[in-house]
C-alpha cells in the first residue's frame, strides 16, 4: 500500500481526518517519516495529554476518542516500556489493545508478512511493531492499509526518541540551544534515532562512538540534509571528551543491542572507554542531564552514580513513552493534536 492508500475513514465520529492533522493515516518507520513541523507536533500534543492526565485524569478518560477500537502490538523481541506504554496509550484513547508476543506474534509460525498484514487490517486500526530488519517492517506497511508504527528495529526506535525529546524539552527547553552527545555505540538504533531527532529539532548532536561502529552512512547523509533545513548540527567522531564538552544532555546505550549479545564480552573491552561516570560527566555543562532508553547494564556503559544522580532523568524519560505514544496513535488515527 501507498501513503496514499491508507485508511485514514476510520477516525472516529466528530473527528474529520482531513481536518485533523497531516499525520491522519500515516505510518511512522523511522523519525525522517515526520517533517520538522510533525515532529513538532507530535511533542506538543503529547505535552498537553499529559498535562490533562496529571489534571484531571477521569476527565481525560471521558474522552476517549478511539472507543471500540482496536490497535495490535505485535512484540517479535522482549520488552518491558514498549509493551506496558502502548498497551497503557491505547487503553487510555479508549482503545482495545491487542498485545502479540513470544510464541503469540503474528509471524512465529512462519506465515508470510503479506498474509498477516493483510489478515491484521481485518481487525484493527493500526499495528505496532517491534522487529528486526527495517526492510522487514517496511515490508509490513507496505502491505497493510492501516497505519504502522515502529516499536524499535535494527536500525531505529523512532518512539523512544519522541519520548526523549519530549523528556529534554520539560528539562531544557529550546531544542535549538543545546548541544545533546552520545557515547557508545554510534551503529545502533538509538545513535540513529538521536541523529534524526536532532536534525528535526534543529539541536547540536554529537556523537563519539569508536571506529567501526559508526552510523549507518545513508542516514548520516539523509539526516545532514535534514540538518541544512532546520540549523541543526550535527557531528561524528571518536573523540569522547569532545562530544561530552559543555553538553546539555548526556546519554548512552547498551553496548551489545538485541541480536548483539554473543559479542558482549567483545564489546565490553571495545566500549570500555566511552563509559558515563561521575569523572566523566563533569565534562557536561552546568545542570546537564543523563537519559538512557533503558534497560541499563549498570557498571558498564553507566555507572550506579549517574543512573541514580540527581541529574539523572531516566525514570521520567520511561514515563514519556506512554505519553509520547499517546500523541502519536491519537494523530496517526485522525484525531485533532495540539497546534503548533
Ligand atoms: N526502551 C525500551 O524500548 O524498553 P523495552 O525494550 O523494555 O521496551
Amino acid at each position: 500500500m501507498t501513503e496514499m492508500q491508507k485508511d485514514t475513514a476510520s477516525a472516529p465520529a466528530g473527528l474529520s481526518a482531513a481536518a485533523s492533522n497531516s499525520l491522519a493515516g500515516r505510518d511512522l518507520l523511522r523519525l525522517l517519516d515526520l517533517s520538522p513541523e510533525q515532529f513538532e507536533l507530535v511533542l506538543r500534543t503529547a505535552q498537553q495529554l499529559k498535562q490533562q492526565w496529571k489534571a484531571d485524569a477521569a476527565a481525560a478518560q471521558r474522552q476517549a476518542p478511539f472507543l471500540g477500537q482496536a490497535v495490535a502490538v505485535i512484540l517479535e523481541k522482549p520488552s518491558v516500556r514498549t509493551r506496558v506504554s502502548f498497551e497503557l496509550a491505547i487503553a487510555r484513547l479508549g482503545g482495545h489493545p491487542v498485545m502479540m508476543s513470544d510464541t503469540h506474534s503474528a509471524f512465529s509460525r512462519g506465515e508470510s508478512i503479506k498474509d498477516t498484514m493483510m489478515v491484521m487490517e481485518r481487525f484493527v486500526k493500526a499495528v505496532v511493531i517491534r522487529s528486526f530488519e527495517q526492510s522487514r517492517i517496511e515490508e509490513m506497511a507496505h502491505w497493510a492499509s492501516v497505519p504502522v508504527v515502529n516499536a524499535l528495529t535494527d536500525d531505529f526506535h523512532p518512539c523512544q526518541g519522541l519520548a526523549d525529546f519530549l523528556t529534554i524539552r520539560e528539562h531544557k527547553g529550546d531544542f535549538s540551544k543545546l548541544k545533546l552527545a552520545y557515547v557508545g555505540d554510534g551503529a545502533n538504533n538509538m545513535a540513529h534515532t538521536y541523529l534524526e531527532a536532532g536534525a528535526l529539532s534543529g539541536m547540536y548532536v554529537h556523537i563519539a562512538t569508536p571506529t567501526g561502529y559508526m552510523p549507518q552512512q545513508k542516514y548520516v547523509e539523509e539526516c545532514q540534509r535534514m540538518a541544512a533545513r532546520t540549523g541543526a548540527k550535527l557531528v561524528i567522531g571518536s573523540d569522547m571528551a569532545a562530544a561530552l564538552q559543555d553538553a546539555d544532555v548526556v546519554i548512552t546505550d547498551t553496548w551489545a543491542s538485541m541480536g548483539d549479545e554473543a559479542e558482549h564480552q567483545e564489546r565490553v573491552q571495545v566500549f570500555a572507554p566511552y563509559q558515563v561516570n561521575s569523572s566523566s560527566f563533569e565534562l557536561a555543562a552546568p545542570g546537564a542531564i543523563f537519559l538512557h532508553c533503558l534497560p541499563a547494564h549498570r557498571g558498564e556503559e553507566v555507572t550506579d552514580e549517574v543512573m541514580d544522580a540527581d541529574y539523572s532523568v531516566i525514570y521520567d524519560e520511561a514515563e514519556n513513552r506512554l505519553h509520547a505514544q499517546q500523541a502519536l496513535l491519537q494523530l496517526l488515527l485522525g484525531a485533532e493534536g495540539d497546534s503548533c
